[in-house]
């Protein structure tokens, strides 16, 4: 093995670019190289064709940055989303089959570069504020970047010392930012879905009353589990229903109030109802900001029910949890239901979300720490981690169902460190009192009609002035129309936005969890609705009543 210097010996260099013109360029050359050198001093100067000597790794990753930068700071002056078929963009990329001969790697990341940035959507656009995807702390980029060069195996200790132990920090700094015991188990994953399955996985072994690691989920002696959770839930509850073996139907689907939040007595009869009936109730899922609304569950209540119950009581907050970082400040009010989480078994947070990490990073709390482990642990032969102070060396591939990890908490830890808790109480409270200026603004538009407001996320429609919405037919109208209009939002690239569905209704959705998105970009927001509201009207509805009788909003 060799180090590839610079100013390595001609001989390594030699051997190198003869090594490198093997793989990058003719046949012909080939075989003049194999013959110039033979087998054992190949493999002793042995020069992959992955390797990059320093300059040119410098060189590469200098202009990249260089590159990055400048969209970065091109993100306002560009489109928020491409207005392109995906066919042309397969056409673009062709259909070349796998390349015999590598590349240059300069011109490989120019080409990606190009790529990417100009066939995008950019989250991180001051104007996009669809989904639950926030702009990402390019801090966390370069994070990044730095874990992938050191490449730590997170799965052990062994393996990577000092990084199990900066992800053992962030754990414990999540949970303190949302009120949360810092002493409790928890790991990073993929994101929400990952974090809710895996207290999911650690509530389902804590109570069912068998083995069931062992055994599998149904003997003819076990009880059915059932998970009571609302209808506002995020879709990740099914998947783990599903792929845990319970079945979807082991869910109660627990009805909402008009604040779209947990009806408690009925989650309360279905509870004992399901005792009578010999079930095992287990778990109850209660979110910190629903996935539609941003709605919040009465999370001191459903704590009090699964206290009562003997529940293992689970908060999926992967989007509103660290809102209750908030909870004792005074400039912007947050709802002190956010309280309750502190009282969970288990609770999932995303730094994906509110933390302004890049994709993918989601976390996993469990309030006890052996429970957690208890759900994944196994100790193959093949593995000889506990050499050291045991109690002090958590190996995370004992806590979740990942072997081999990354380094997520690195791009965590960074911008933590880079914004600390008064950075991020700042821009979390900006968000919403944002979309709390979204709902106000949008209120004083004849043609926008404001649904809900709740954290950082406002809904609300396009209605035409000479339609009085409540009639079947005028309902499904609109819903077609407010449809067909966020898709030309999305495809103009003006701003982007996504939909929630309200009971029956659609409605257009911002969720601001970006802190590019300023005041302005609000205020400029129901204009480009309007406008474009008013054209897509225009089309679907050509002929339509301008009698100003009709006028009745
Ligand atoms: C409340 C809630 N839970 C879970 C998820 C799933 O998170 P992820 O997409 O990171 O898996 C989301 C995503 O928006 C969410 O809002």
């Amino acid at each position: 093995m060799i180090c590839l210097r610079d100013c390595d010996s001609n001989m390594v260099s030699e051997s190198g670019r003869l090594a490198k013109a093997a793989t990058q360029t003719s046949k012909t050359i080939r075989e003049e190289v194999t013959i110039i050198m033979d087998k054992t001093h190949a493999l002793r100067y042995r020069i992959a064709p992955l390797e990059m000597s320093p300059s040119e790794f410098r060189k590469a990753g200098y202009r990249l940055v260089d590159q990055v930068a400048e969209l970065l700071c091109s993100l306002p002056e560009r489109p928020v989303a491409p207005n392109e078929s995906l066919a042309a963009l397969r056409a673009l990329l062709g259909s070349r089959s796998l390349p015999e001969l590598g590349q240059d790697a300069s011109s490989l990341l120019d080409e990606a570069a190009d790529l990417l940035f100009d066939h995008s959507v950019f989250n991180g656009h001051p104007r996009f504020m669809g989904f639950i995807t926030s702009s990402a702390a390019p801090i966390g980029a370069l994070g990044d970047l730095l874990a992938a060069a050191v490449n730590a195996n997170v799965g052990a200790s062994l393996l990577a010392p000092m990084a199990t132990q900066i992800e053992s920090q962030v754990v414990r700094w999540i949970a303190e930012l949302i009120g949360y015991p810092p002493d409790c188990g928890g790991l990073l994953v993929s994101g929400g879905n990952m974090a809710n399955c895996i207290c999911f996985l650690a509530a389902r072994k804590a109570k069912a009353d068998w083995d069931v690691r062992t055994v599998g989920m149904y003997m003819e002696t076990s009880r059915r589990l059932r998970i009571y959770t609302s209808l506002e839930t995020h879709t990740w509850v099914q998947k783990a229903a599903d792929m845990y073996g319970l079945g979807t139907e082991s869910i109660r689907w627990i009805p909402v109030d008009q604040a779209l939040r947990m009806d408690t007595s009925a989650l309360r009869a279905q509870i004992q109802a399901d005792r009578t009936e010999g079930d095992l109730p287990f778990l109850v899922v209660g979110t910190a900001g629903t996935v539609s609304t941003g709605a919040v569950d009465p999370l001191p209540e459903l704590a009090a029910i699964c206290r009562e119950y003997g529940l293992w009581f689970h908060v999926d907050g992967a989007y509103g949890a660290l809102a209750a970082m908030l909870l004792d400040r005074g400039d912007v009010e947050v709802p002190v239901d956010l309280r309750g989480i502190r009282e969970a078994d288990s609770v999932a947070v995303d730094p994906h979300k509110w933390l302004y990490a890049p994709l993918e990073a989601g976390c996993a709390l469990v309030r006890e720490s052996g429970l957690l482990r208890d759900a994944f642990s196994y100790h193959p032969t093949y593995y000889n981690f506990d050499q050291e102070d045991t109690t002090a060396s958590i190996n995370y591939y004992e806590y979740g169902p990942q072997n081999s990890r990354g380094f997520r908490a690195l791009k965590v830890w960074l911008a933590l460190r880079q914004a600390g808790r008064e950075g991020y109480e700042g821009m979390i409270s900006d968000d919403i009192q944002l979309a709390q200026e979204l709902y106000r603004v949008v209120e004083t538009q004849l043609e926008l009609q404001a649904f809900t407001q709740d954290l950082s996320i406002t809904t609300f429609r396009y209605v035409p002035p000479d339609l009085l919405p409540g009639s079947q037919e005028i309902e499904s109208y609109l819903n077609a129309l407010n449809a067909e209009l966020l898709t030309q939002l999305q495809k103009r690239g003006e701003a982007f936005l996504s939909n929630a569905v309200i009971g029956e209704t659609f409605v257009l959705r911002a969720c601001i969890v970006n802190f590019r998105t300023s005041l302005e970009d609000i205020e400029a927001l129901p204009g480009i609705v309007i406008r474009i509201g008013r054209e897509v009207d225009a089309a679907i509805r050509p002929g339509k009543q301008k009698d100003p009788e009709r006028n009745i909003r």
